[in-house]
Order: C-alpha cells, then sequence, then structure tokens
C-alpha cells in the first residue's frame, strides 16, 4: 500500500490523525508536511510531539527553523524549511539532522531541501478545501513508510480511501 487518501472536517479529526501516526513511530522515520500555510503542518507536527510525550525542546537554533526534542527511546526534530534557500540550511545546524538516522525527522516545506534527505519517507500534503475541511494525502516512498500506511489503514479513520 503506497498512498492512502482522506479528508478531515476539522482541526480535532487532523488530531486525531496525527495521533494515530505519532502511535507507530518507532525512530528513524522521516515525514514530510506539504501544502499552502495554514493547512495544517504544523497542527499535525505538535500533535505528533505532543502524543509522543515531548515537552520541550533541547536545543533550538537561533532560528525557529529546527528545533530538536530529546526523548527516552528516540530524538525528534521538527524543521519548517519555509522560503529557506538551499544554501542557508548548512548554516542552521541542519547537518546534524541529516546525520542523524535514530531520529524522527518531522519536516515542514521540505520542497527547497528534498534532494538532501534519504529517499524512504512518508510525503504528507495537506490540501486546503473550502472552510475547515482539508484533504490529506500520505505517500510512502519506501518500506518503513508503507508500514505507516498500512498501520492507519487498520484504525478507524474517517472518509478514508486507499489508493
Ligand atoms: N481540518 C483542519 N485541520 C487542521 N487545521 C485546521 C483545520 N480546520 C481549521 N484549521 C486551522 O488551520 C490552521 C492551520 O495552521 P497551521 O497548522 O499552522 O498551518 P501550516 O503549518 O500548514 O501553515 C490552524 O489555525 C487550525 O486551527
Ligand atoms: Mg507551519
Amino acid at each position: 500500500m503506497e498512498s492512502l487518501l482522506l479528508t478531515s472536517e476539522n482541526i480535532s479529526q487532523t488530531q486525531k490523525l496525527a495521533r494515530q501516526v505519532a502511535k507507530q513511530l518507532k525512530g528513524g522515520e522521516i515525514l514530510f508536511f506539504s501544502g499552502p500555510i495554514g493547512a495544517g503542518k504544523t497542527v499535525m507536527v505538535k500533535e505528533i510531539v505532543k502524543e509522543l510525550g515531548f515537552k520541550k525542546t533541547t536545543v533550538s537554533a537561533s532560528f525557529s527553523l529546527l528545533k530538536k526534542y530529546k526523548g527516552d527511546k528516540f530524538n525528534l526534530y521538527h524543521a519548517d524549511l519555509f522560503r529557506l534557500d538551499e544554501g542557508e540550511m548548512f548554516n542552521l545546524g541542519f547537518e546534524e539532522m541529516l546525520e542523524d538516522h535514530t531520529s524522527v525527522l518531522l519536516v515542514e516545506w521540505p520542497e527547497p531541501a528534498k534532494s538532501f534527505f534519504p529517499q524512504n519517507r512518508l510525503e504528507i500534503t495537506v490540501i486546503l478545501l473550502e472552510g475547515d475541511k482539508r484533504q490529506i494525502r500520505f505517500k510512502a516512498i519506501g518500506k518503513t513508510a508503507q508500514k505507516i500506511i498500512e498501520g492507519l489503514c487498520k484504525k478507524k479513520i474517517q472518509n478514508k480511501i486507499i489508493i
């Protein structure tokens, strides 16, 4: 199973979905979040961080572009690469994140830096529909991400389309 398409009617449905994703993370996964401003990318990231029990960042770069959370089992990075140009990445401590294969990486606006990340990842795209409605698409590249989609398919989730 490589893709999953679903709709969210409101923020709590998106948060519930994010919690289901969080429950499948064991460390080492890369999740990309794409979509326009206000789509709900940060809503999902924050809910994943909360569900995994991360409370506060331990290392945060001077920019809010990269945050690191330290956990008992694994660490987590949250990067927001909005409007970042490639050259800037390497002044911001991104090498540490890119060389870390045991942490979970959650990356908003990955587009400018896609080529720096390993191929295996779960790509999440949020599309704005009318009002609070969102379409959320999961695309797996590689086995680890496929397993996450398969896990989601087993859960009771609203308006699910498996493609
Ligand atoms: N179905 C929905 N899913 C997620 N967020 C929603 C939804 N409906 C409304 N919202 C609102 O949209 C906004 C999303 O903001 P945010 O997550 O910061 O966007 P992004 O990071 O994609 O720019 C929040 O204010 C949230 O309350
Ligand atoms: Mg955001």
